[in-house]
């Protein structure tokens, strides 16, 4: 019978076996499933597990310091924080294109995760033989990875990752849905605000932005990102919703008006959805009152939006990132 006691034991006694006395490094993205699979695999293997952090410069507003203290309080866990915003920026330099950015993206975390194996080989201990990867079912599906279904994207963890990877991979959580993802947190203790998070992709705001990424346009996302999640929770929503990706249109300008002058700025999307396991969604019918204000914050606070859209399409036909 699925219990999530039964499937923690199971997964501790994999580990332990799959692992034995070697190291193993866990890259944290500050999502949820990241964290449950490192909380697993630190449970299961203790301080034999560095977990990595790579703040690639591509995260949310808040987020780096939520991974560097709350994750840390919780679990106990060994953690390296990189800096590698400059790397990554540079490599996306002049990219639009979704798949590229996505390919881009994954081939420079295995890349920083090799520089951060050769630092953690510098401390004394067993080789460093494996890397853990929060891979759930779903990722596995849409990569093709799963029978008979197209290559849909490129999840940055899964069809993502270049060809001469060094590390075998630790994935606990392949067989498991996002819900049960969330079961087994609680069952480990992690606290509510890691666990009932909002998905989150990998390559970060890096595939929310359509055209090509700067630092100046990350900057822009990251305020008018931050403004909706604040409008949301303090209208009690977190719950109703499963997530709400805030796209920017870079590569798109409209005219508009303000105070006295005309604009020429960029939409914001909203793209809240309800789903239960993100192979299919619904877009949310959130409250006029909330749209509105969230609408008027973004475009009087942050600057160079001068329109803000509602995505009203499903999944399928949309996905629920849109690159
Ligand atoms: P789509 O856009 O394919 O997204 O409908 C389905 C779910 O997956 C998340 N997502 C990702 N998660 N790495 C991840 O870890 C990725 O590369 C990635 N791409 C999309 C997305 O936020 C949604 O929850």
């Amino acid at each position: 019978t699925w219990t999530t006691t039964n499937v923690v034991e199971e997964q501790i006694a994999l580990i332990r076996e799959q692992v034995g006395d070697k190291r193993a490094i866990c890259g944290l993205s500050g999502g949820v499933d990241s964290a449950v699979a490192a909380a697993l695999v630190q449970k299961a293997i203790g301080s034999q597990l560095t977990c990595v952090y790579v703040d690639h410069g591509l995260m949310r507003k808040g987020e780096t310091e939520q991974v560097e203290k709350d994750f840390v309080a919780a679990t106990g866990a060994k953690l390296k924080v990189v800096d590698a915003e400059k790397r990554f920026l540079d490599a996306l330099a002049g990219v639009s294109d979704p798949e590229q950015k996505r390919k881009i993206i994954g081939r420079e975390f295995i890349r920083v995760f090799e520089q951060a194996q050769l630092e953690i080989l510098q401390e004394d201990g067993p080789e460093v033989a494996f890397l853990v990867q929060g891979t759930l079912y779903p990722d596995v599906v849409e990569s093709g990875g799963g029978t008979g279904t197209a290559n849909i994207k490129s999840h940055h963890n899964v069809g993502g990752l270049p060809d001469d990877i060094e590390f075998q991979l630790v994935e606990p959580l392949r067989q498991l849905f996002k819900d049960e993802v969330r079961m087994v947190g609680q069952e480990l203790g992690l606290p509510e605000e890691i666990v009932q998070r909002q998905p989150f992709p990998g390559p970060g705001l890096g595939i929310r932005i359509v055209g090509d990424v700067t630092k100046e346009r990350l900057d822009l996302l990251r305020e008018a990102d931050a403004i909706a999640r604040e409008e949301l929770t303090a209208a009690g929503l977190d719950r109703d919703i499963w997530q709400c990706p805030v796209v920017l249109l870079a590569d798109v300008r409209s005219v508009g008006v303000q105070g006295d002058g005309r604009t020429y700025g960029h939409p914001i999307v909203l793209r809240p959805v309800s789903s239960e396991d993100a192979m299919t969604a619904d877009w949310s019918r959130l409250p006029y009152e909330t749209l509105a204000k969230i609408s008027t914050r973004i475009t009087n606070e942050v600057a160079d939006v001068n329109r803000v859209v509602l995505d009203v399409t499903s999944k399928p036909p949309g996905t629920i990132e849109w690159e």
